[in-house]
């Protein structure tokens, strides 16, 4: 009779051996890979280096003290966040400057401002635009409504920039953005802190001049009328274009019975 141990022991030879074998490499990689069209590394310029000196206005000051009552003492560093957001919102751009002054003032070690700010594509590290146009191009954008790639072409062809570059006056930088989270108004832009939503080749247009004469308004020391932000197509929020489709009855009350029972 064969026995009915040698399988086993066969097979647990081959498996030590097939373990030893095996190279000590890991699979995955400890960093990033740096796929995005902005590089992850800081080389010093003219507008970005440690030596400009950058200082919270008093008025911030007085926020950074609110924002660091909400946190233990001992854990001031999870107030990096709206700190360098404070910073992005003086100084125009999260420059090295900036990172410096939240690492000082939290307590970090500069390198670990440096992670969160190339981590989050919120943070400008280099300077942008009076607006900052963030066009969304994740597939609901770009299969919703025109499609985002038709609102790239018309901001291209007006502005005369590419993805990425600002315009020569300085009035406009143009970025794409992964889902910004309005993906039922496909498709959407953001601009500075304001979404515009529901967007044809044509509106987008009538945004920008918008904007531009706005910029003029300010310089000439007028009221600046920036357009209203939401759905440019007349809808209110995210409520079906067609109409009510369900829901179309007066709901009863809770002391209105069914005449039926
Ligand atoms: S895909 Fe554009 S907002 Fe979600």
């Amino acid at each position: 009779m064969a026995s009915k141990i040698a399988p086993f022991v066969f097979r647990s030879a081959f498996r030590s051996s097939r373990v030893a074998s095996r190279s000590q490499w890991r699979t995955f990689t400890a960093s990033t890979r740096a796929s995005s069209d902005v590089l992850h590394v800081h080389r010093d310029t003219p507008d970005n280096n440690p030596n400009i000196p950058f200082k919270f206005t008093e008025q911030n000051e007085k926020l950074i003290n609110e924002i660091l009552k909400r946190y233990p003492p001992q854990y001031k560093k999870a107030a990096v966040m709206p700190l360098l957001d404070l910073g992005q919102r003086q100084h125009g751009f999260t420059s090295l400057s900036v990172m410096n002054e939240v690492a000082r003032i939290l307590e970090m070690p500069p390198m670990r401002v440096y992670e969160v700010a190339t981590f989050y594509t919120m943070y400008n590290r280099t300077p942008v635009g009076k607006f900052h146009l963030q066009l969304c191009t994740t597939t609901p954008c770009q299969l919703g409504g025109c499609g985002s790639d038709a609102i790239v072409k018309a901001i291209s062809e007006n502005l005369g920039i590419k993805v990425g570059e600002t315009t020569p006056d300085g009035l406009f930088t143009f970025s794409e953005a992964e889902c910004l989270g309005a993906c039922v108004n496909a498709p959407m832009i953001q601009i500075n802190d304001d979404y515009y939503e529901d967007l044809t080749p044509e509106s987008i247009v009538t945004l920008l001049d918008a904007l531009r004469a706005s910029a003029k308004d300010v310089e000439a020391g007028k009221e600046a009328k920036i357009p209203a932000p939401g759905p440019m197509s007349g809808r209110k929020t995210c409520e079906n274009s067609n109409g009510l489709t369900s829901l179309t009855e007066e709901p009863w009350g809770p002391e209105v019975f069914r005449k039926d029972l």
